[in-house]
């Protein structure tokens, strides 16, 4: 089936052919956060194939199919973008199967094939997703190839979604592809990162590629750097576990802002095959010169406020030790040592606990050569921004300055703007409805190859090691605040400081 992006018409989405989507851990958060709401909106939106089944495993017995639909419908109506109806619901609810078991179990397998095969509108095809914690990949993997369960044929697909993080360094990342390869061929595998499946994120490819006016100034001579922030209002919540054996380098850097940095810094691919995005994204990710510590600030986030009320620090989180150095907040420098890109640096910034969510890429332009304003005319003069928000508010601004209506020439900075929402009058699908369908479809464009995850934990190692031996500095910020001093001395550093998003 065609992607629509490529076949270059937006209103015909291509149906992919019914599946059984096989979700391990379908109790857990991620499951019922986002990926049955997801699928539940593919079906209000008629994009889910007729015939698809969706079969959840959990630890815990909720009562078989039944019971695993209603605890489902209740996480939709919390969690859905789009209400939850009676009739939506009904017809969405009889395509969920639950079955319980131990995912060391072999049994659970056996039973999981007989399941399968008993399904008679899949044609055999399944979608086994991995939302699950990393240490439980490998014998997932691994009994779904004993039981025959992994096979590709001619008439039926098998197909693999693993969830990040994909490794905790590059030998781990490599240790774990050996054993997914090994049951999988890479045509199979699907490496998530979810920042790929958002509209606004997709759309910067189409915005340098679509368009004449930006690819030719697209680069170290016109473009002084670029920030990419990927900021959070929310702490940890409950994830306190998972973030000690993460923290933000990991859990956000090294995947989404790389991802996204690859997206933005990117050599035009000659089309829009998976094959040729994909090996442009690896390309750039090679390009990037591995992060030195001293180009890295550390943060962390103590007691303050968030949206008024008082929050605790980190240190204070349940699951999180009272002396953790766990850095919650990231700020970096990052070189890119390509013609396009060098001597042009890319400042990278994420953060919990910071004032709001907002997730932007700016490009800062330089400054024109020669002012032939007064300086009181243009004191307030910044130089050109262009702006892609990706999330919320999704869209983009162009700042430049502009001359007030009066009498004498005052420059200030004024904005255009492009809104999703006014434009094209809906918001965006959320990232996983794309993600579920592109790999029912088997397009792997918007999906990481094994060489791309590779770089990326190459350009993060250094830093990883040198925190693992000597502890690093952590700075701590308040929350609600853009994070430590630090973060704004690596940038007062080059004379240049953070936008305020
Ligand atoms: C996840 C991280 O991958 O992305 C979370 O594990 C983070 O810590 C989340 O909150 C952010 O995703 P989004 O789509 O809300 O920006």
């Amino acid at each position: 089936m065609a992607n629509p992006l490529r076949s270059g018409d937006p209103r015909l989405p291509s149906v992919p052919p019914p599946c059984a989507v096989v979700i391990f851990g379908a109790t857990g958060d991620l499951a019922s956060r986002k990926l049955i709401p997801a699928l539940y909106n593919l079906h209000v939106r008629r994009l889910l194939p007729t015939g698809t089944v969706i079969v959840g495993l959990g630890r815990r017995d909720l009562g078989g199919d039944a019971g695993f639909a209603a605890e489902m419908r209740a996480k939709c109506e919390e969690h859905s973008r789009t209400p939850v109806t009676d009739a939506d619901w009904q017809s969405f609810a009889v395509l969920l199967r639950f079955l319980a078991g131990d995912f060391n179990d072999p049994a659970l397998y056996t039973t999981l094939r007989g399941r399968l095969e008993a399904e008679h509108t899949t044609s055999g095809n399944a979608l086994y997703y991995l939302s699950v914690p990393p240490s439980a990949f490998p014998t997932i993997v691994e009994q779904l190839a004993a039981h025959d369960l992994s096979q590709d044929t001619d008439d039926r697909f098998s197909r693999v979604i693993i969830e990040k993080p994909f490794g905790r360094d590059l030998a781990s990342a490599q240790e774990l592809n050996r054993v997914v390869n090994h049951a999988f061929d890479e045509d199979q595998v699907f490496r998530i990162d979810h920042y790929l499946g958002k509209e606004s994120v997709q759309n910067i490819l189409v915005m340098r590629f679509a368009n004449g006016i930006f690819e030719p100034i697209w680069n170290r001579n016109f473009v002084d750097h670029v920030q990419i922030t990927v900021s959070e209002a929310i702490g940890v919540e409950s994830r306190g576990r998972f973030y000690e054996e993460a923290g933000a380098l990991r859990d956000i850097v090294q995947n989404h802002m790389l991802q996204v940095l690859s997206f933005v810094a990117m050599e035009p691919p000659t089309s829009f095959e998976a094959g040729a995005v994909r090996a442009e994204r690896g390309k750039l990710l090679h390009a990037v010169r591995p992060l030195q510590p001293q180009d890295v600030v550390r943060g962390q986030y103590a007691a303050g406020y968030a949206d008024g009320e008082a929050v605790p620090g980190y240190r204070e989180e349940t699951d999180v030790s009272p002396t953790s150095e766990v850095e919650t907040c990231v700020a970096a420098r990052l070189s890119i040592d390509n013609w396009r890109w060098a001597d042009t640096p890319f400042y990278l910034r994420t953060g919990k606990r910071l004032p709001k969510r907002v997730t932007e890429v700016a490009i800062q332009f330089k400054r024109v050569p020669h002012l032939p304003f007064s300086y009181a005319a243009s004191e307030q003069l910044e130089a050109n921004t262009l702006v892609m928000r990706i999330q919320p508010d999704e869209g983009i601004a162009l700042r430049f300055g502009a001359k007030v209506p009066a009498p004498r020439v005052v420059i200030r900075n004024v904005q255009m703007d492009f809104e999703y929402d006014t434009s094209f009058q809906e918001a965006p699908a959320e990232a996983y409805e794309t993600l579920l369908l592109d790999a029912m479809r088997g397009d792997a464009t918007n999906f990481p190859r094994e060489d791309a995850v590779d770089a990326s934990w190459r350009i993060v190692e250094g830093v990883l090691d040198a925190w693992r031996l000597d502890g690093g500095a952590t700075h701590l910020y308040e929350s609600g605040t853009w994070g430590p001093e630090a973060a704004d001395q690596l940038l007062a550093n080059d004379g240049r400081r953070w936008r305020r998003p």
